[in-house]
């Protein structure tokens, strides 16, 4: 049974009792323990003055005044996590607090902790209040001035704003003054301390402002970064060109942190950045690595105006900030890239990861109305699906209307904390649309499903579609461009851009409907799943001659699968065929487009066959009616593929991104068609090109098909791990790379023996990820073995003591059981109850008790 746990609801908030004009902050670290002196300018908020409460969370308390005089004892209450100012003077007032904490021994990588050598905060969401007693809320925005004391073995400290100030004291300590002019929540404060390599630039931006570029990062790491750097350039140049948006501060500065619970963190002027997403040079990031670190520096740079000018007012707005600066960056890696590419990738991430969550127990909308721990909301629905909402905006009133809208929500709202509303409001008046009906898309969760049917209707038809909704939900607002083809593929119409906003809604074509195609949500215009019944070779029809990109890629990918998951039920070769057909097809064109090529050949996740099938499925069926249909692949494809690895044997020098990189991403999933059919006629090949690989891509790739050859013939996985780990086991990066490998191919007792490895910590989120994030995810064969549950679950009981957070994210696979086997989910419900008697935090308390309702 789960206690009563306390909810926050977005119906309860109310405006701050008191605001923050000021802050001044000392903070002075010393090995073992910090102590930090604010200074804070307070400013009575509400009409009748109102006791001051400040949030706190493991700090001890040295002293407590009020202008200048230190309060006795009885003049304020500390509780673990407030302290209370009983009767503060009205109107304006400055309070000083000294406390002490100690980062050396912070697990939870909240405030401010250690990692290795380095001292660095995360605040997001509500970690500042770990740092001093604060008002640690979004909708209070102060300006801050930072002194950082440290002895002289930590010369690099930092923090936002502008370096104002720097000495070393007569006693060797080193202190360095920050001042940030634009005023900003606590959740934006960062500092960092150190000895790190500086690595610097500079930009001008379009107003000839001359901006410092300054990545931070350990000694081993400072010949990483020069593909980060130039990403930043690229960055704050599509951000003046797209959205009209400056850079505001004398200097920008990163640091790569390898003890971190994210991706990353956009706090003003201070971005930090996991080393995974920052770090990169042919030998550590792959291809994909590459990719996301532009799109991540891209992501944390735009966040400078989408979420740091105009902030949250509540973490409920969280989307307000994070959907539409993933739709920046999305955009960004569109414009920089290959758009119809970036398109299907999203695409292909929400179906997997987003629409498994809303069909899951966390299932929430866009703007939650109510969260037990806000760690947990930093979910692919807040992020992607809020993404897609804003991308719909953009399609509903066009691309110039769209920017008038942000230029006004920039201009309206600098420097204030706003809600998801503020921000749709912008780009109603921009474009003179009545958009009250399209903001049902941030209170009501759930992936909406359309049904699309196709009636004769005199000498044309009727196209006729319904939304299918939850319980109370109403009609979404929704564009929903289509064109018409013939059953030949002929173009009939195109460019139509219907709207849905009613249950049922039906649109008339002077089309026969006996010798109709529609291509449905072009561009996958709305975030829904479509349900068009046609049969494979109509797809196939669609899947070679709709004149819309995605769509084309799309009617592949729904013969896909729709073939799979027929085999699952039955294990019939001929309903391989329509896969085949359709590979065949790519390949013929591989040369032209080999990055399309690539994914029309790459097989969904396994979720998108789980979300198709429905109730009652084993995993493991799904995973393994996939492998079949892969060997059958490969075995009737064999004499296709060989010529084409052959015509894709690897260029040298390396390049990251563009033709080389989806060369690579071919060849990879070419060769592991092979592998799966056991075709040894591979392995000469494989070899000599893991040993001669002058990249982490190629030596990935190789591991890879390995892997799947392990199967049949476990020696060449096993010695390329060997020789990888060998070479690059000084590399962390590297390790996880190694760690995941065996989480994928492992068997159960392989990665139990993966925990026991000297170089696994449940302490290094990378690396606890890079074990349980994948096997749980990746590996359904040995997640689902006996033992797998518990595995998972004995890890998780740890991080509900250590850290919390990344407890709470890996234990989710756990909680998607619903359309398990019967004995799969008995099994997955008992080693949640386990769990949930022994689990103490706010954060895995809420997950699991949402699963076990
Ligand atoms: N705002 C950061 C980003 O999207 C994510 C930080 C989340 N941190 C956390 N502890 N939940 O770039
Ligand atoms: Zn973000």
């Amino acid at each position: 049974m789960t206690d009563a746990t306390a909810v926050t609801r977005l119906a309860d908030y109310r405006a701050p009792d008191w605001l923050i004009s000021q802050v001044a902050l000392t903070v002075t670290i010393n090995d073992g323990e910090t102590e930090i002196a604010a200074t804070l300018e307070l400013a009575q908020n509400s009409a009748d003055l109102q006791p001051l409460v400040l949030d706190g969370e493991g700090l001890e308390t040295l002293s407590v005044a009020i202008d200048g005089v230190i309060l006795d004892a009885d003049a304020y209450v500390v509780t673990a996590t407030t302290l209370t100012v009983l009767t503060p003077p009205a109107g304006h007032f400055t309070l000083q607090t000294r406390v002490r904490i100690k980062p050396e021994s912070n697990t939870q990588l909240e405030g401010l902790y250690k990692s290795g050598d380095m001292y660095c905060t995360q605040c997001e969401a509500e970690g500042f209040r770990r740092i001093t007693w604060f008002l640690d809320r979004p909708d209070v925005l102060a300006i801050w001035t930072v002194r950082i004391d440290a002895p002289a073995s930590m010369p690099t400290l930092l923090s936002n704003g502008n370096r104002v100030g720097d000495r070393t004291t007569a006693d060797g300590r080193r202190q360095v003054d920050w001042s940030d002019p634009h005023p900003k929540p606590a959740y934006l404060f960062a500092l960092v301390a150190g000895d790190l390599v500086l690595r610097n630039d500079r930009f001008t931006t379009a107003s000839g402002r001359e901006v410092d570029l300054h990545v931070y990062t350990r000694q081993a790491d400072a010949d990483k970064v020069d593909f980060a750097i130039a990403s930043i350039k690229q960055a704050m140049a599509w951000d003046e060109r797209r959205f009209g948006r400056e850079y505001d501060l004398d200097v920008f500065q990163v640091v790569a942190v390898g003890d971190f619970n994210m991706g990353a963190m956009e706090n003003k002027g201070l971005n930090i950045f996991n080393t995974s997403c920052v770090l990169a040079t042919p030998d550590v990031a792959t291809d994909d690595a590459y990719e996301r670190v532009e799109a991540i520096i891209g992501h944390e740079y735009f966040h400078n105006w989408s979420g740091n000018r105009v902030t949250c007012r509540d973490w409920f707005q969280l989307s307000l900030k994070e959907g539409f600066t993933v739709y920046r960056d999305a955009e960004f890696t569109a414009d920089l890239r290959s758009r119809p590419v970036k398109r299907i990738q999203d695409v292909d991430f929400l179906r997997t990861h987003q629409f498994a969550e809303d069909a899951g127990p966390t299932s929430h909308p866009v703007r939650p109305a109510e969260y037990e721990e806000i760690s947990n909301f930093y979910t692919v629905t807040i992020y992607e699906k809020g993404a897609e909402v804003v991308r719909m905006l953009e399609t509903l009133i066009g691309r110039d209307q769209f920017r008038a809208g942000s230029d006004l929500y920039f201009e309206r709202f600098d420097g204030q904390a706003v809600t998801c509303d503020d921000f749709v409001d912008c780009m109603q008046q921009a474009s003179g649309r009545d958009l009250t009906q399209f903001r049902r898309w941030y209170s009501q969760n759930g992936t909406p499903h359309i049904n699309v049917s196709v009636a004769a209707d005199g000498d044309g038809s009727r196209i006729t579609f319904r939304q299918q909704l939850r319980d109370g939900q109403a009609p979404f607002h929704m564009p929903m461009p289509c064109s018409l083809y013939a059953a030949d593929g002929a173009l009939l119409e195109q460019g139509l851009s219907w709207e849905l906003d009613q249950v049922e809604q039906s649109f008339r074509v002077n089309q026969p409907s006996d010798d109709l195609l529609v291509s449905v949500n072009q561009g996958f215009a709305a975030p829904v799943r479509i349900h068009y019944a046609l049969d494979a070779s109509q797809r196939d029809v669609l899947a070679r001659h709709d004149l819309d990109g995605f769509n084309r890629w799309d009617a592949g990918r729904q013969i896909v699968i729709e073939a799979w998951a027929a085999y699952v039920g039955n294990a019939d070769a001929g309903l391989i065929d329509p896969i085949e057909h359709l590979f065949d097809a790519a390949l013929a064109q591989f040369e032209q487009d080999p990055a399309l090529t690539a994914e029309i050949i790459r097989l969904p996740d396994d979720s998108q066959i789980l979300d198709e099938l429905g109730a009652d499925v084993d995993p493991v069926r799904v995973r393994q009616a996939g492998d079949a249909i892969r060997a059958e692949l490969g075995r009737r494809m064999g004499e296709l593929i060989q010529p084409i690895l052959l015509a894709l044997e690897p260029v040298k020098p390396y390049q990251p991104g563009g033709d080389q990189a989806a060369k690579r991403s071919l060849w990879c999933l070419l060769a592991q068609l092979l592998a799966h059919a056991a075709d040894d006629s591979i392995a000469d090949a494989l070899t000599r090109r893991f040993v001669g690989a002058d990249n982490l891509t190629d030596r990935m790739n190789c591991m890879t098909v390995a892997g799947v050859m392990a199967r049949h013939n476990p020696s060449m996985f096993q010695s390329m791990l060997t020789i990888f780990h060998a070479d690059w086991q000084h590399e962390p990066l590297l390790l996880d790379q190694w760690f995941q490998q065996q989480a994928r191919f492992g068997d159960f007792d392989a990665i139990s023996a993966l925990l026991e490895h000297a170089d696994f910590s449940l302490g290094n989120p990378n690396r606890a990820r890079s074990v349980l994030g994948v096997f749980t995810r990746a590996n359904p064969e040995a997640f689902h073995a006996p033992g797998g549950y518990e595995l998972l679950a004995g890890c998780v009981a740890s991080l509900d003591v250590s850290n919390p957070q990344i407890g709470a994210r890996l234990v989710i696979p756990l909680t998607r059981y619903k359309n398990w086997s019967t004995s799969q989910r008995e099994r997955a419900i008992h080693v949640l109850k386990g769990l949930d008697k022994v689990c103490q935090s706010a954060d895995c308390r809420e997950v699991i008790g949402k699963a076990l309702k």
